[in-house]
């Protein structure tokens, strides 16, 4: 294989899909509008929509470009040697023209002809199938024309190998490629992405769009076929580079060892850390370059979350006063100055100052622990500690730290299950929330819109209810002047808050919805 740094990585993807006829699509801001709290990833393939759909692209119906995206579904994983928040990828489009033979067929030498990728250390995943889309035998048979063995090809079910940015979108079946990253130097015999997950890392997906699901999830063929595929930058660097991790890179190399020189720490003794200062701090920089700033709902509030996510695991590594602060985000800014052309002066103002708004919960935070943690008999109890990081928006890293400080052990088993319980109800009702258009709007007349206050200001206190309603569905919906709750806080544990009004009647909160900017409380 090829040894190769990050540009030279980026000229070879250039002229590789010049050289196959493709035309360079100019890349994409991170954010499709301010206000929306529409996901990141979504942005970049907002542009595409009309022209998957049958419409002539202006510049031609192969493109390829390496486009900045965000995506925080994976945030947990973001310590390992692969995952990041902020990354680039590289991509190549067939609007109506090759499918997946030529694809396939291109994926395969590009990495093998190209970059002198061992064949023998590739695998991939195709479509299964359902009820919606036949098992994908066409790509796994192109697959096997371009030499990868049978039992390198798995087959697996929609949640791996069907790609759509949204729920009502284009959408298809996809082919994944994998690098062994096993410790041996060759895969096993037999050795595939179904059976071996963990020693094989996604490189490279190929997805063939050729399917539309509309918002009561029905499926029909869009009118033509096309292609649309994403290679990882940073881990393709990784691989090219030989190294352990994509922290090691060139990419990160820098920003690394300023951060080993600011804490006076070895980065191989606190990766985990280092990783997620390096990885959300790049996220931060790119997402306030293209105009957004931290705030309460969507966008906005993702960036809020890795802003302070960033800090409190930097603190943890060591507390930096006002000037070292400043000092270091200069720095940084210097580490990662390949990335783009930053707009210094606006990133860092908006950092500091979320800072400083961040240090007050921490205080606040701090204090309602120290607290408890008197009263806590050496251990303090899961319920608290879900309480501050889900009321109080405290870290669970801070909260260890402290109570390790005072020789307090946490319940930490049953937090987990809070947790786990509070992520699944998310998940299912981020689904309901796709599900139900259902029309509130004959309830709401003369009602202004809700304020929306956040909830460690105690500021919704003297709410007033403005309506109560009951559905001929038999809800009860509640609006009130000013609220705490919002339904983009999918991570909410909506049962575990009750309203008590001035009557002393008191409700549980099933779920949170908004029609025209008023805020609906459903309640029991
Ligand atoms: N749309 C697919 C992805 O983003 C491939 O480009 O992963």
């Amino acid at each position: 294989m090829l040894n190769l740094t990050s540009n030279e990585l980026r000229e070879k993807w250039k002229s590789f899909w010049q050289s196959k006829g493709h035309v360079n699509l100019p890349e994409a801001s991170l954010i499709a509008d301010k206000e929306s709290t529409a996901l990141f990833n979504v942005a970049w393939m907002q542009q595409l929509i009309p022209y998957l759909a049958g419409k002539e692209h202006p510049l031609w119906h192969r493109l390829f470009n390496i486009q900045k995206c965000v995506r925080t579904v994976d945030i947990d994983e973001v310590w390992d040697s692969f995952h990041l928040t902020f990354f680039d990828m590289m991509w190549n489009w067939s609007l109506g023209e090759y499918f997946k033979a030529e694809a396939i067929q291109w994926s395969y030498e590009f990495l093998v002809n190209e970059l002198w990728f061992d064949p023998k250390k590739l695998a991939v995943t195709v479509f299964e199938g359902n009820a919606d889309a036949p098992r994908d035998e066409v790509a796994a048979a192109a697959w096997q024309k371009a030499w990868i063995p049978a039992d390198r090809i798995s087959f697996l079910p929609e949640k791996h190998n069907w790609w759509s940015p949204g729920p009502v979108w284009p959408c298809g079946p996809d082919t994944e490629i994998f690098y062994w990253v096993g410790s041996s130097e060759f895969p096993p015999e037999g050795s595939n992405v179904k059976d071996d997950e963990d020693n094989w890392m996604e490189i490279w997906n190929n997805v063939f769009m050729e399917f539309y699901r509309d918002e009561k999830g029905h499926f029909s063929k869009l009118s033509q076929h096309n292609v649309d595929t994403g290679m990882w930058f940073e881990r393709m660097c990784k691989v090219l580079q030989w190294k352990d991790s994509i922290y090691e890179t060139d990419l990160f190399a820098p920003f690394i060892s300023l951060l080993e020189k600011t804490t006076g720490l070895t980065y191989k003794w606190n990766e985990r850390k280092f990783r997620i200062v390096a990885d959300h701090l790049r996220t931060a920089f790119m997402l306030i370059n293209d105009g957004l700033t931290p705030s309460n709902v969507g966008a906005g509030y993702v960036l809020r979350m890795i802003v302070r996510r960033c800090y409190y695991n930097l603190i943890l590594l060591k507390k930096l006063n006002s000037e070292e602060l400043s000092s270091f985000v200069d720095a940084a800014f210097v580490s990662f100055k390949w990335l783009r052309e930053f707009d210094e002066d606006r990133i860092k103002k908006t950092l500091i100052n979320e800072i400083s708004q961040f240090e007050k919960t921490i205080a606040k935070g701090k204090w309602i622990l120290e607290d408890l943690l008197k009263n806590a008999n050496g251990k303090l109890a899961w319920d608290q500690i879900f309480m501050l990081y889900d009321t109080y928006g405290f870290p669970l890293e801070i909260t260890k730290e402290i109570a390790a400080e005072k020789g307090v052990e946490l319940d930490l088993e049953w937090y987990k299950k809070a947790l786990e319980k509070a992520k699944e109800k998310s998940r299912q009702s981020t689904k309901v929330m796709f599900q139900k258009t259902a029309d509130w709007s004959k309830y709401l007349e003369g009602i202004p819109a809700t304020e929306f206050v956040w909830y460690w200001s105690l500021d919704f206190q003297d709410a007033k209810l403005l309506k109560e309603i009951d559905t001929e569905e038999g809800q009860k919906i509640l609006i009130f002047d000013k609220t705490p709750f919002y339904p983009e806080m999918w991570w909410q544990n909506w049962d575990s808050w009750n309203v008590v009004l001035d009557d002393w009647r008191e409700y549980t909160i099933l779920d949170v919805q908004k029609t025209a900017g008023v805020i609906l409380h459903f309640v029991k």
